[in-house]
């Protein structure tokens, strides 16, 4: 939620702030704005809208100076207009901020600031920050900001500048932020790919690090208590991703880019991971003996990664023998599970960085259980909690509606079944977890031949297109990705669309199918493909237009669906995650025929880091 970015250097840094900020615009795209410093004074620039919005204006002209914060913003205090936009300065406009995250405690400070002459133009949380800031200043801007900080409640990362000192100063507390080191010049940003362009050096921030970023140095300190926490000096991170894995490339959209990128997020997931004979091994910090005393195992995330999570529960539930439960995040934390030293819970972020999902994380520690992060960004706040880490390594996902780390997510189930498989020695499998381990090696080529069907997809997803409702079918491991199918066409397309498991059709929902009403199913079960076949007979009663995505060895089903779409025949656990390009691309074609920002679909953002 927002990106925030800061740049000092020798370069203007006005042309430097919106470039970074356009990479970021995935986590918000309500406004937009820079503040830079000219040499005499701040110059703010800011406008509601996307960030082509802001560059429009900047056109005619821009500040020109060597310093500045920018700010694209995914609004919650409010409206997103030009007033609402970040930066905001003090009284004085000495002083500015960019903030992300949530203040929570705004009004009563805003209420003492305003007793004590403060005036505020905006409705947003963050204005308090640049008057409290303005009220503690005393020629030192990182001594003022540390004791505002003390003061918040909530959770933020915040970039300040004031106009008589040559550095920034930021700081986080449970959301993102990342600096930059290059040569003679130093980048604040929110995450680590908007500045791939500039560097590979970074200082990944951990929660109460305050920074002072000047040209040539950065001092990382804490604004909490320091007798109280173990701050350490922090190492500086080398990241490996490059800056085409940040660009579109050729491609029109992140999105497009990313489901054709599958391949290869695979591969690189699996990579080391599975012996010849088929063993899978995992760098777990946590001991087997542990593991082998686990009597339950957790699955919690948001959104996608949820779904991820569904398909997990399967899998897991039939090679371990032991109970498997999948939660939503949002609600895990409010239901007070049990949870014991012998329950091990596996948290799902692609970001690493989502509110609800860390604070699961929090409360499942706290209780003792064993805690496993599957996410796709190093040093992200996931990682820093949990007792071991488990990589997607999907590359940056820039898209908001999530899809290399979707199936990424699904292959590490796949690994992590069959390492636990091993580990708790258990006897009867359903399935042979080594032929599953052989048969994942060849994945990647799979999803390459998957992405054949890209044409008919297209011509599916035109006609679904035209609809205003669409419904997802599935059964057992196929149910999940009906899921995913009806969030990824609603999430970019707008169209309504609901997921149902097949045989639960009938008690509801099938009142809603007529004429003409479009019907996705997937089918790669043998066990329960008549039984889809039975309920898709139900929906063609009520004259449904049904489409069709199985294996390419199943025979017959053209007869009555309108289109079939067939996906590599191999392991039954691995046709789930070959399906799910197909999904995508539906979702892409009938998001870009109806004339939408695929990568920017409305109201939401990529990482949501409030509650
Ligand atoms: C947001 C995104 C979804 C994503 C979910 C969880 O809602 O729009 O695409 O699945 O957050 O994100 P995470 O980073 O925790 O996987």
């Amino acid at each position: 939620m927002c990106g925030i970015v800061g740049y000092i250097g020798s370069k203007q840094a006005c042309d430097i702030l919106v470039e970074r900020l356009e990479a970021l615009s995935y986590r918000g795209y309500d406004s937009a704005g820079v503040g830079v410093f000219n040499g005499g004074e701040i110059e703010i620039v800011k406008t509601a809208g996307k960030i082509a919005r802001l560059k429009e204006i900047l056109s005619g002209s821009k500040p020109q100076g060597t310093m500045g914060i920018g700010h694209t913003r995914w609004a919650t205090h409010g409206e997103p207009n030009d007033i609402n936009a970040h930066p905001h300065p003090d009284c004085t406009g000495d002083i500015i901020v960019v903030q992300n995250g949530i203040i929570e405690n705004y009004r009563l400070l805003k209420a003492e600031l305003i007793e004590k002459g403060h005036r505020f133009k905006s409705q947003t949380d963050t204005e308090v920050l640049s008057h409290l800031v303005e009220e503690y200043y005393n020629g030192d801007l990182k001594e003022a900001v540390k004791r505002a900080l003390k003061r918040l409640e909530g959770n933020f990362a915040v970039v300040f500048m004031h106009k008589d000192e040559e550095h920034l100063v930021a700081a986080r507390l449970n959301a993102p932020l990342v600096v930059g080191l290059a040569h003679n010049e130093n980048f604040i940003a929110s995450d680590v790919p908007a500045l791939l362009k500039s560097t590979n050096k970074f200082y990944i921030l951990h929660n109460g690090d305050i920074v002072s970023v000047g040209r040539e140095s950065v001092e990382v300190d804490t604004f909490f208590d320091r007798s109280k926490v173990d701050f350490k000096k922090r190492n500086i991170s080398i990241i490996d991703w490059s800056v085409e894995d940040a660009t579109k490339g050729d491609y029109e959209y992140f999105m497009l880019k990313e489901i054709h990128e599958q391949s290869k997020a695979i591969e690189n997931t699996i990579e080391g991971a599975i012996t010849r004979g088929g063993r899978v091994h995992l760098d777990m910090a946590i001991p087997e003996e542990r593991l082998r005393q686990v009597r339950a195992i957790h699955l919690v995330a948001c959104g996608t990664a949820y779904h991820a999570c569904l398909y997990g529960r399967y899998i897991l539930e039939e090679t371990l023998s032991i109970p498997i439960s999948a939660d939503i995040a949002s609600e895990f934390r409010y239901r007070d599970p049990l949870l014991t030293e012998r329950d091990l819970v596996v948290f799902v972020s692609q970001s690493g960085e989502t509110a609800d999902t860390l604070a699961c994380l929090d409360l499942a520690r706290e209780k003792g259980a064993l805690t496993i992060a599957v996410t796709n960004v190093m040093g992200s706040s996931i990682t820093r909690r949990a007792d071991t880490v488990i990589y997607t390594r999907a590359g940056p996902e820039i898209a908001v509606a999530s899809t290399k780390a979707f199936t990424s997510q699904q292959v590490v189930f796949l690994l992590l079944a069959g390492y636990l498989h091993d580990v708790r020695r258990v006897k009867k499998a359903k399935e042979n977890m080594r032929e599953v381990a052989k048969a994942l090696k060849n994945l990647p080529e799979m999803m390459g031949e998957v992405l054949k069907s890209e044409g008919d997809c297209k011509l599916l997803a035109e006609e679904i297109a035209e609809k205003e409702d669409c419904y997802y079918l599935g059964r057992n491991i196929d149910e999940p990705l009906a899921r995913e199918g009806a969030l990824k066409l609603k999430e970019i397309s707008y169209i309504h669309a609901e997921a149902f498991p097949a045989g639960e059709l009938k008690h509801g929902t099938i009142a809603l199918i007529d004429e003409g009403t479009p019907v996705v199913a997937i089918m790669t079960q043998d066990a329960v493909l008549e039984k889809t076949v039975s309920n898709i007979q139900e929906v063609i009663a009520r004259r449904a237009t049904v489409y069709i995505i199985t294996r390419d060895d199943v025979k017959g089903l053209e007869d009555f669906a309108r289109m079939v779409i067939k996906v590599p025949a191999t392991h039954r656990y691995i046709t789930p995650i070959l399906s799910a390009p197909p999904l995508q691309l539906i979702a892409y074609y009938a998001a870009l025929k109806r004339g939408y920002d695929v990568d920017m679909p409305r109201n939401l953002a990529k990482s949501v880091t409030v509650e």
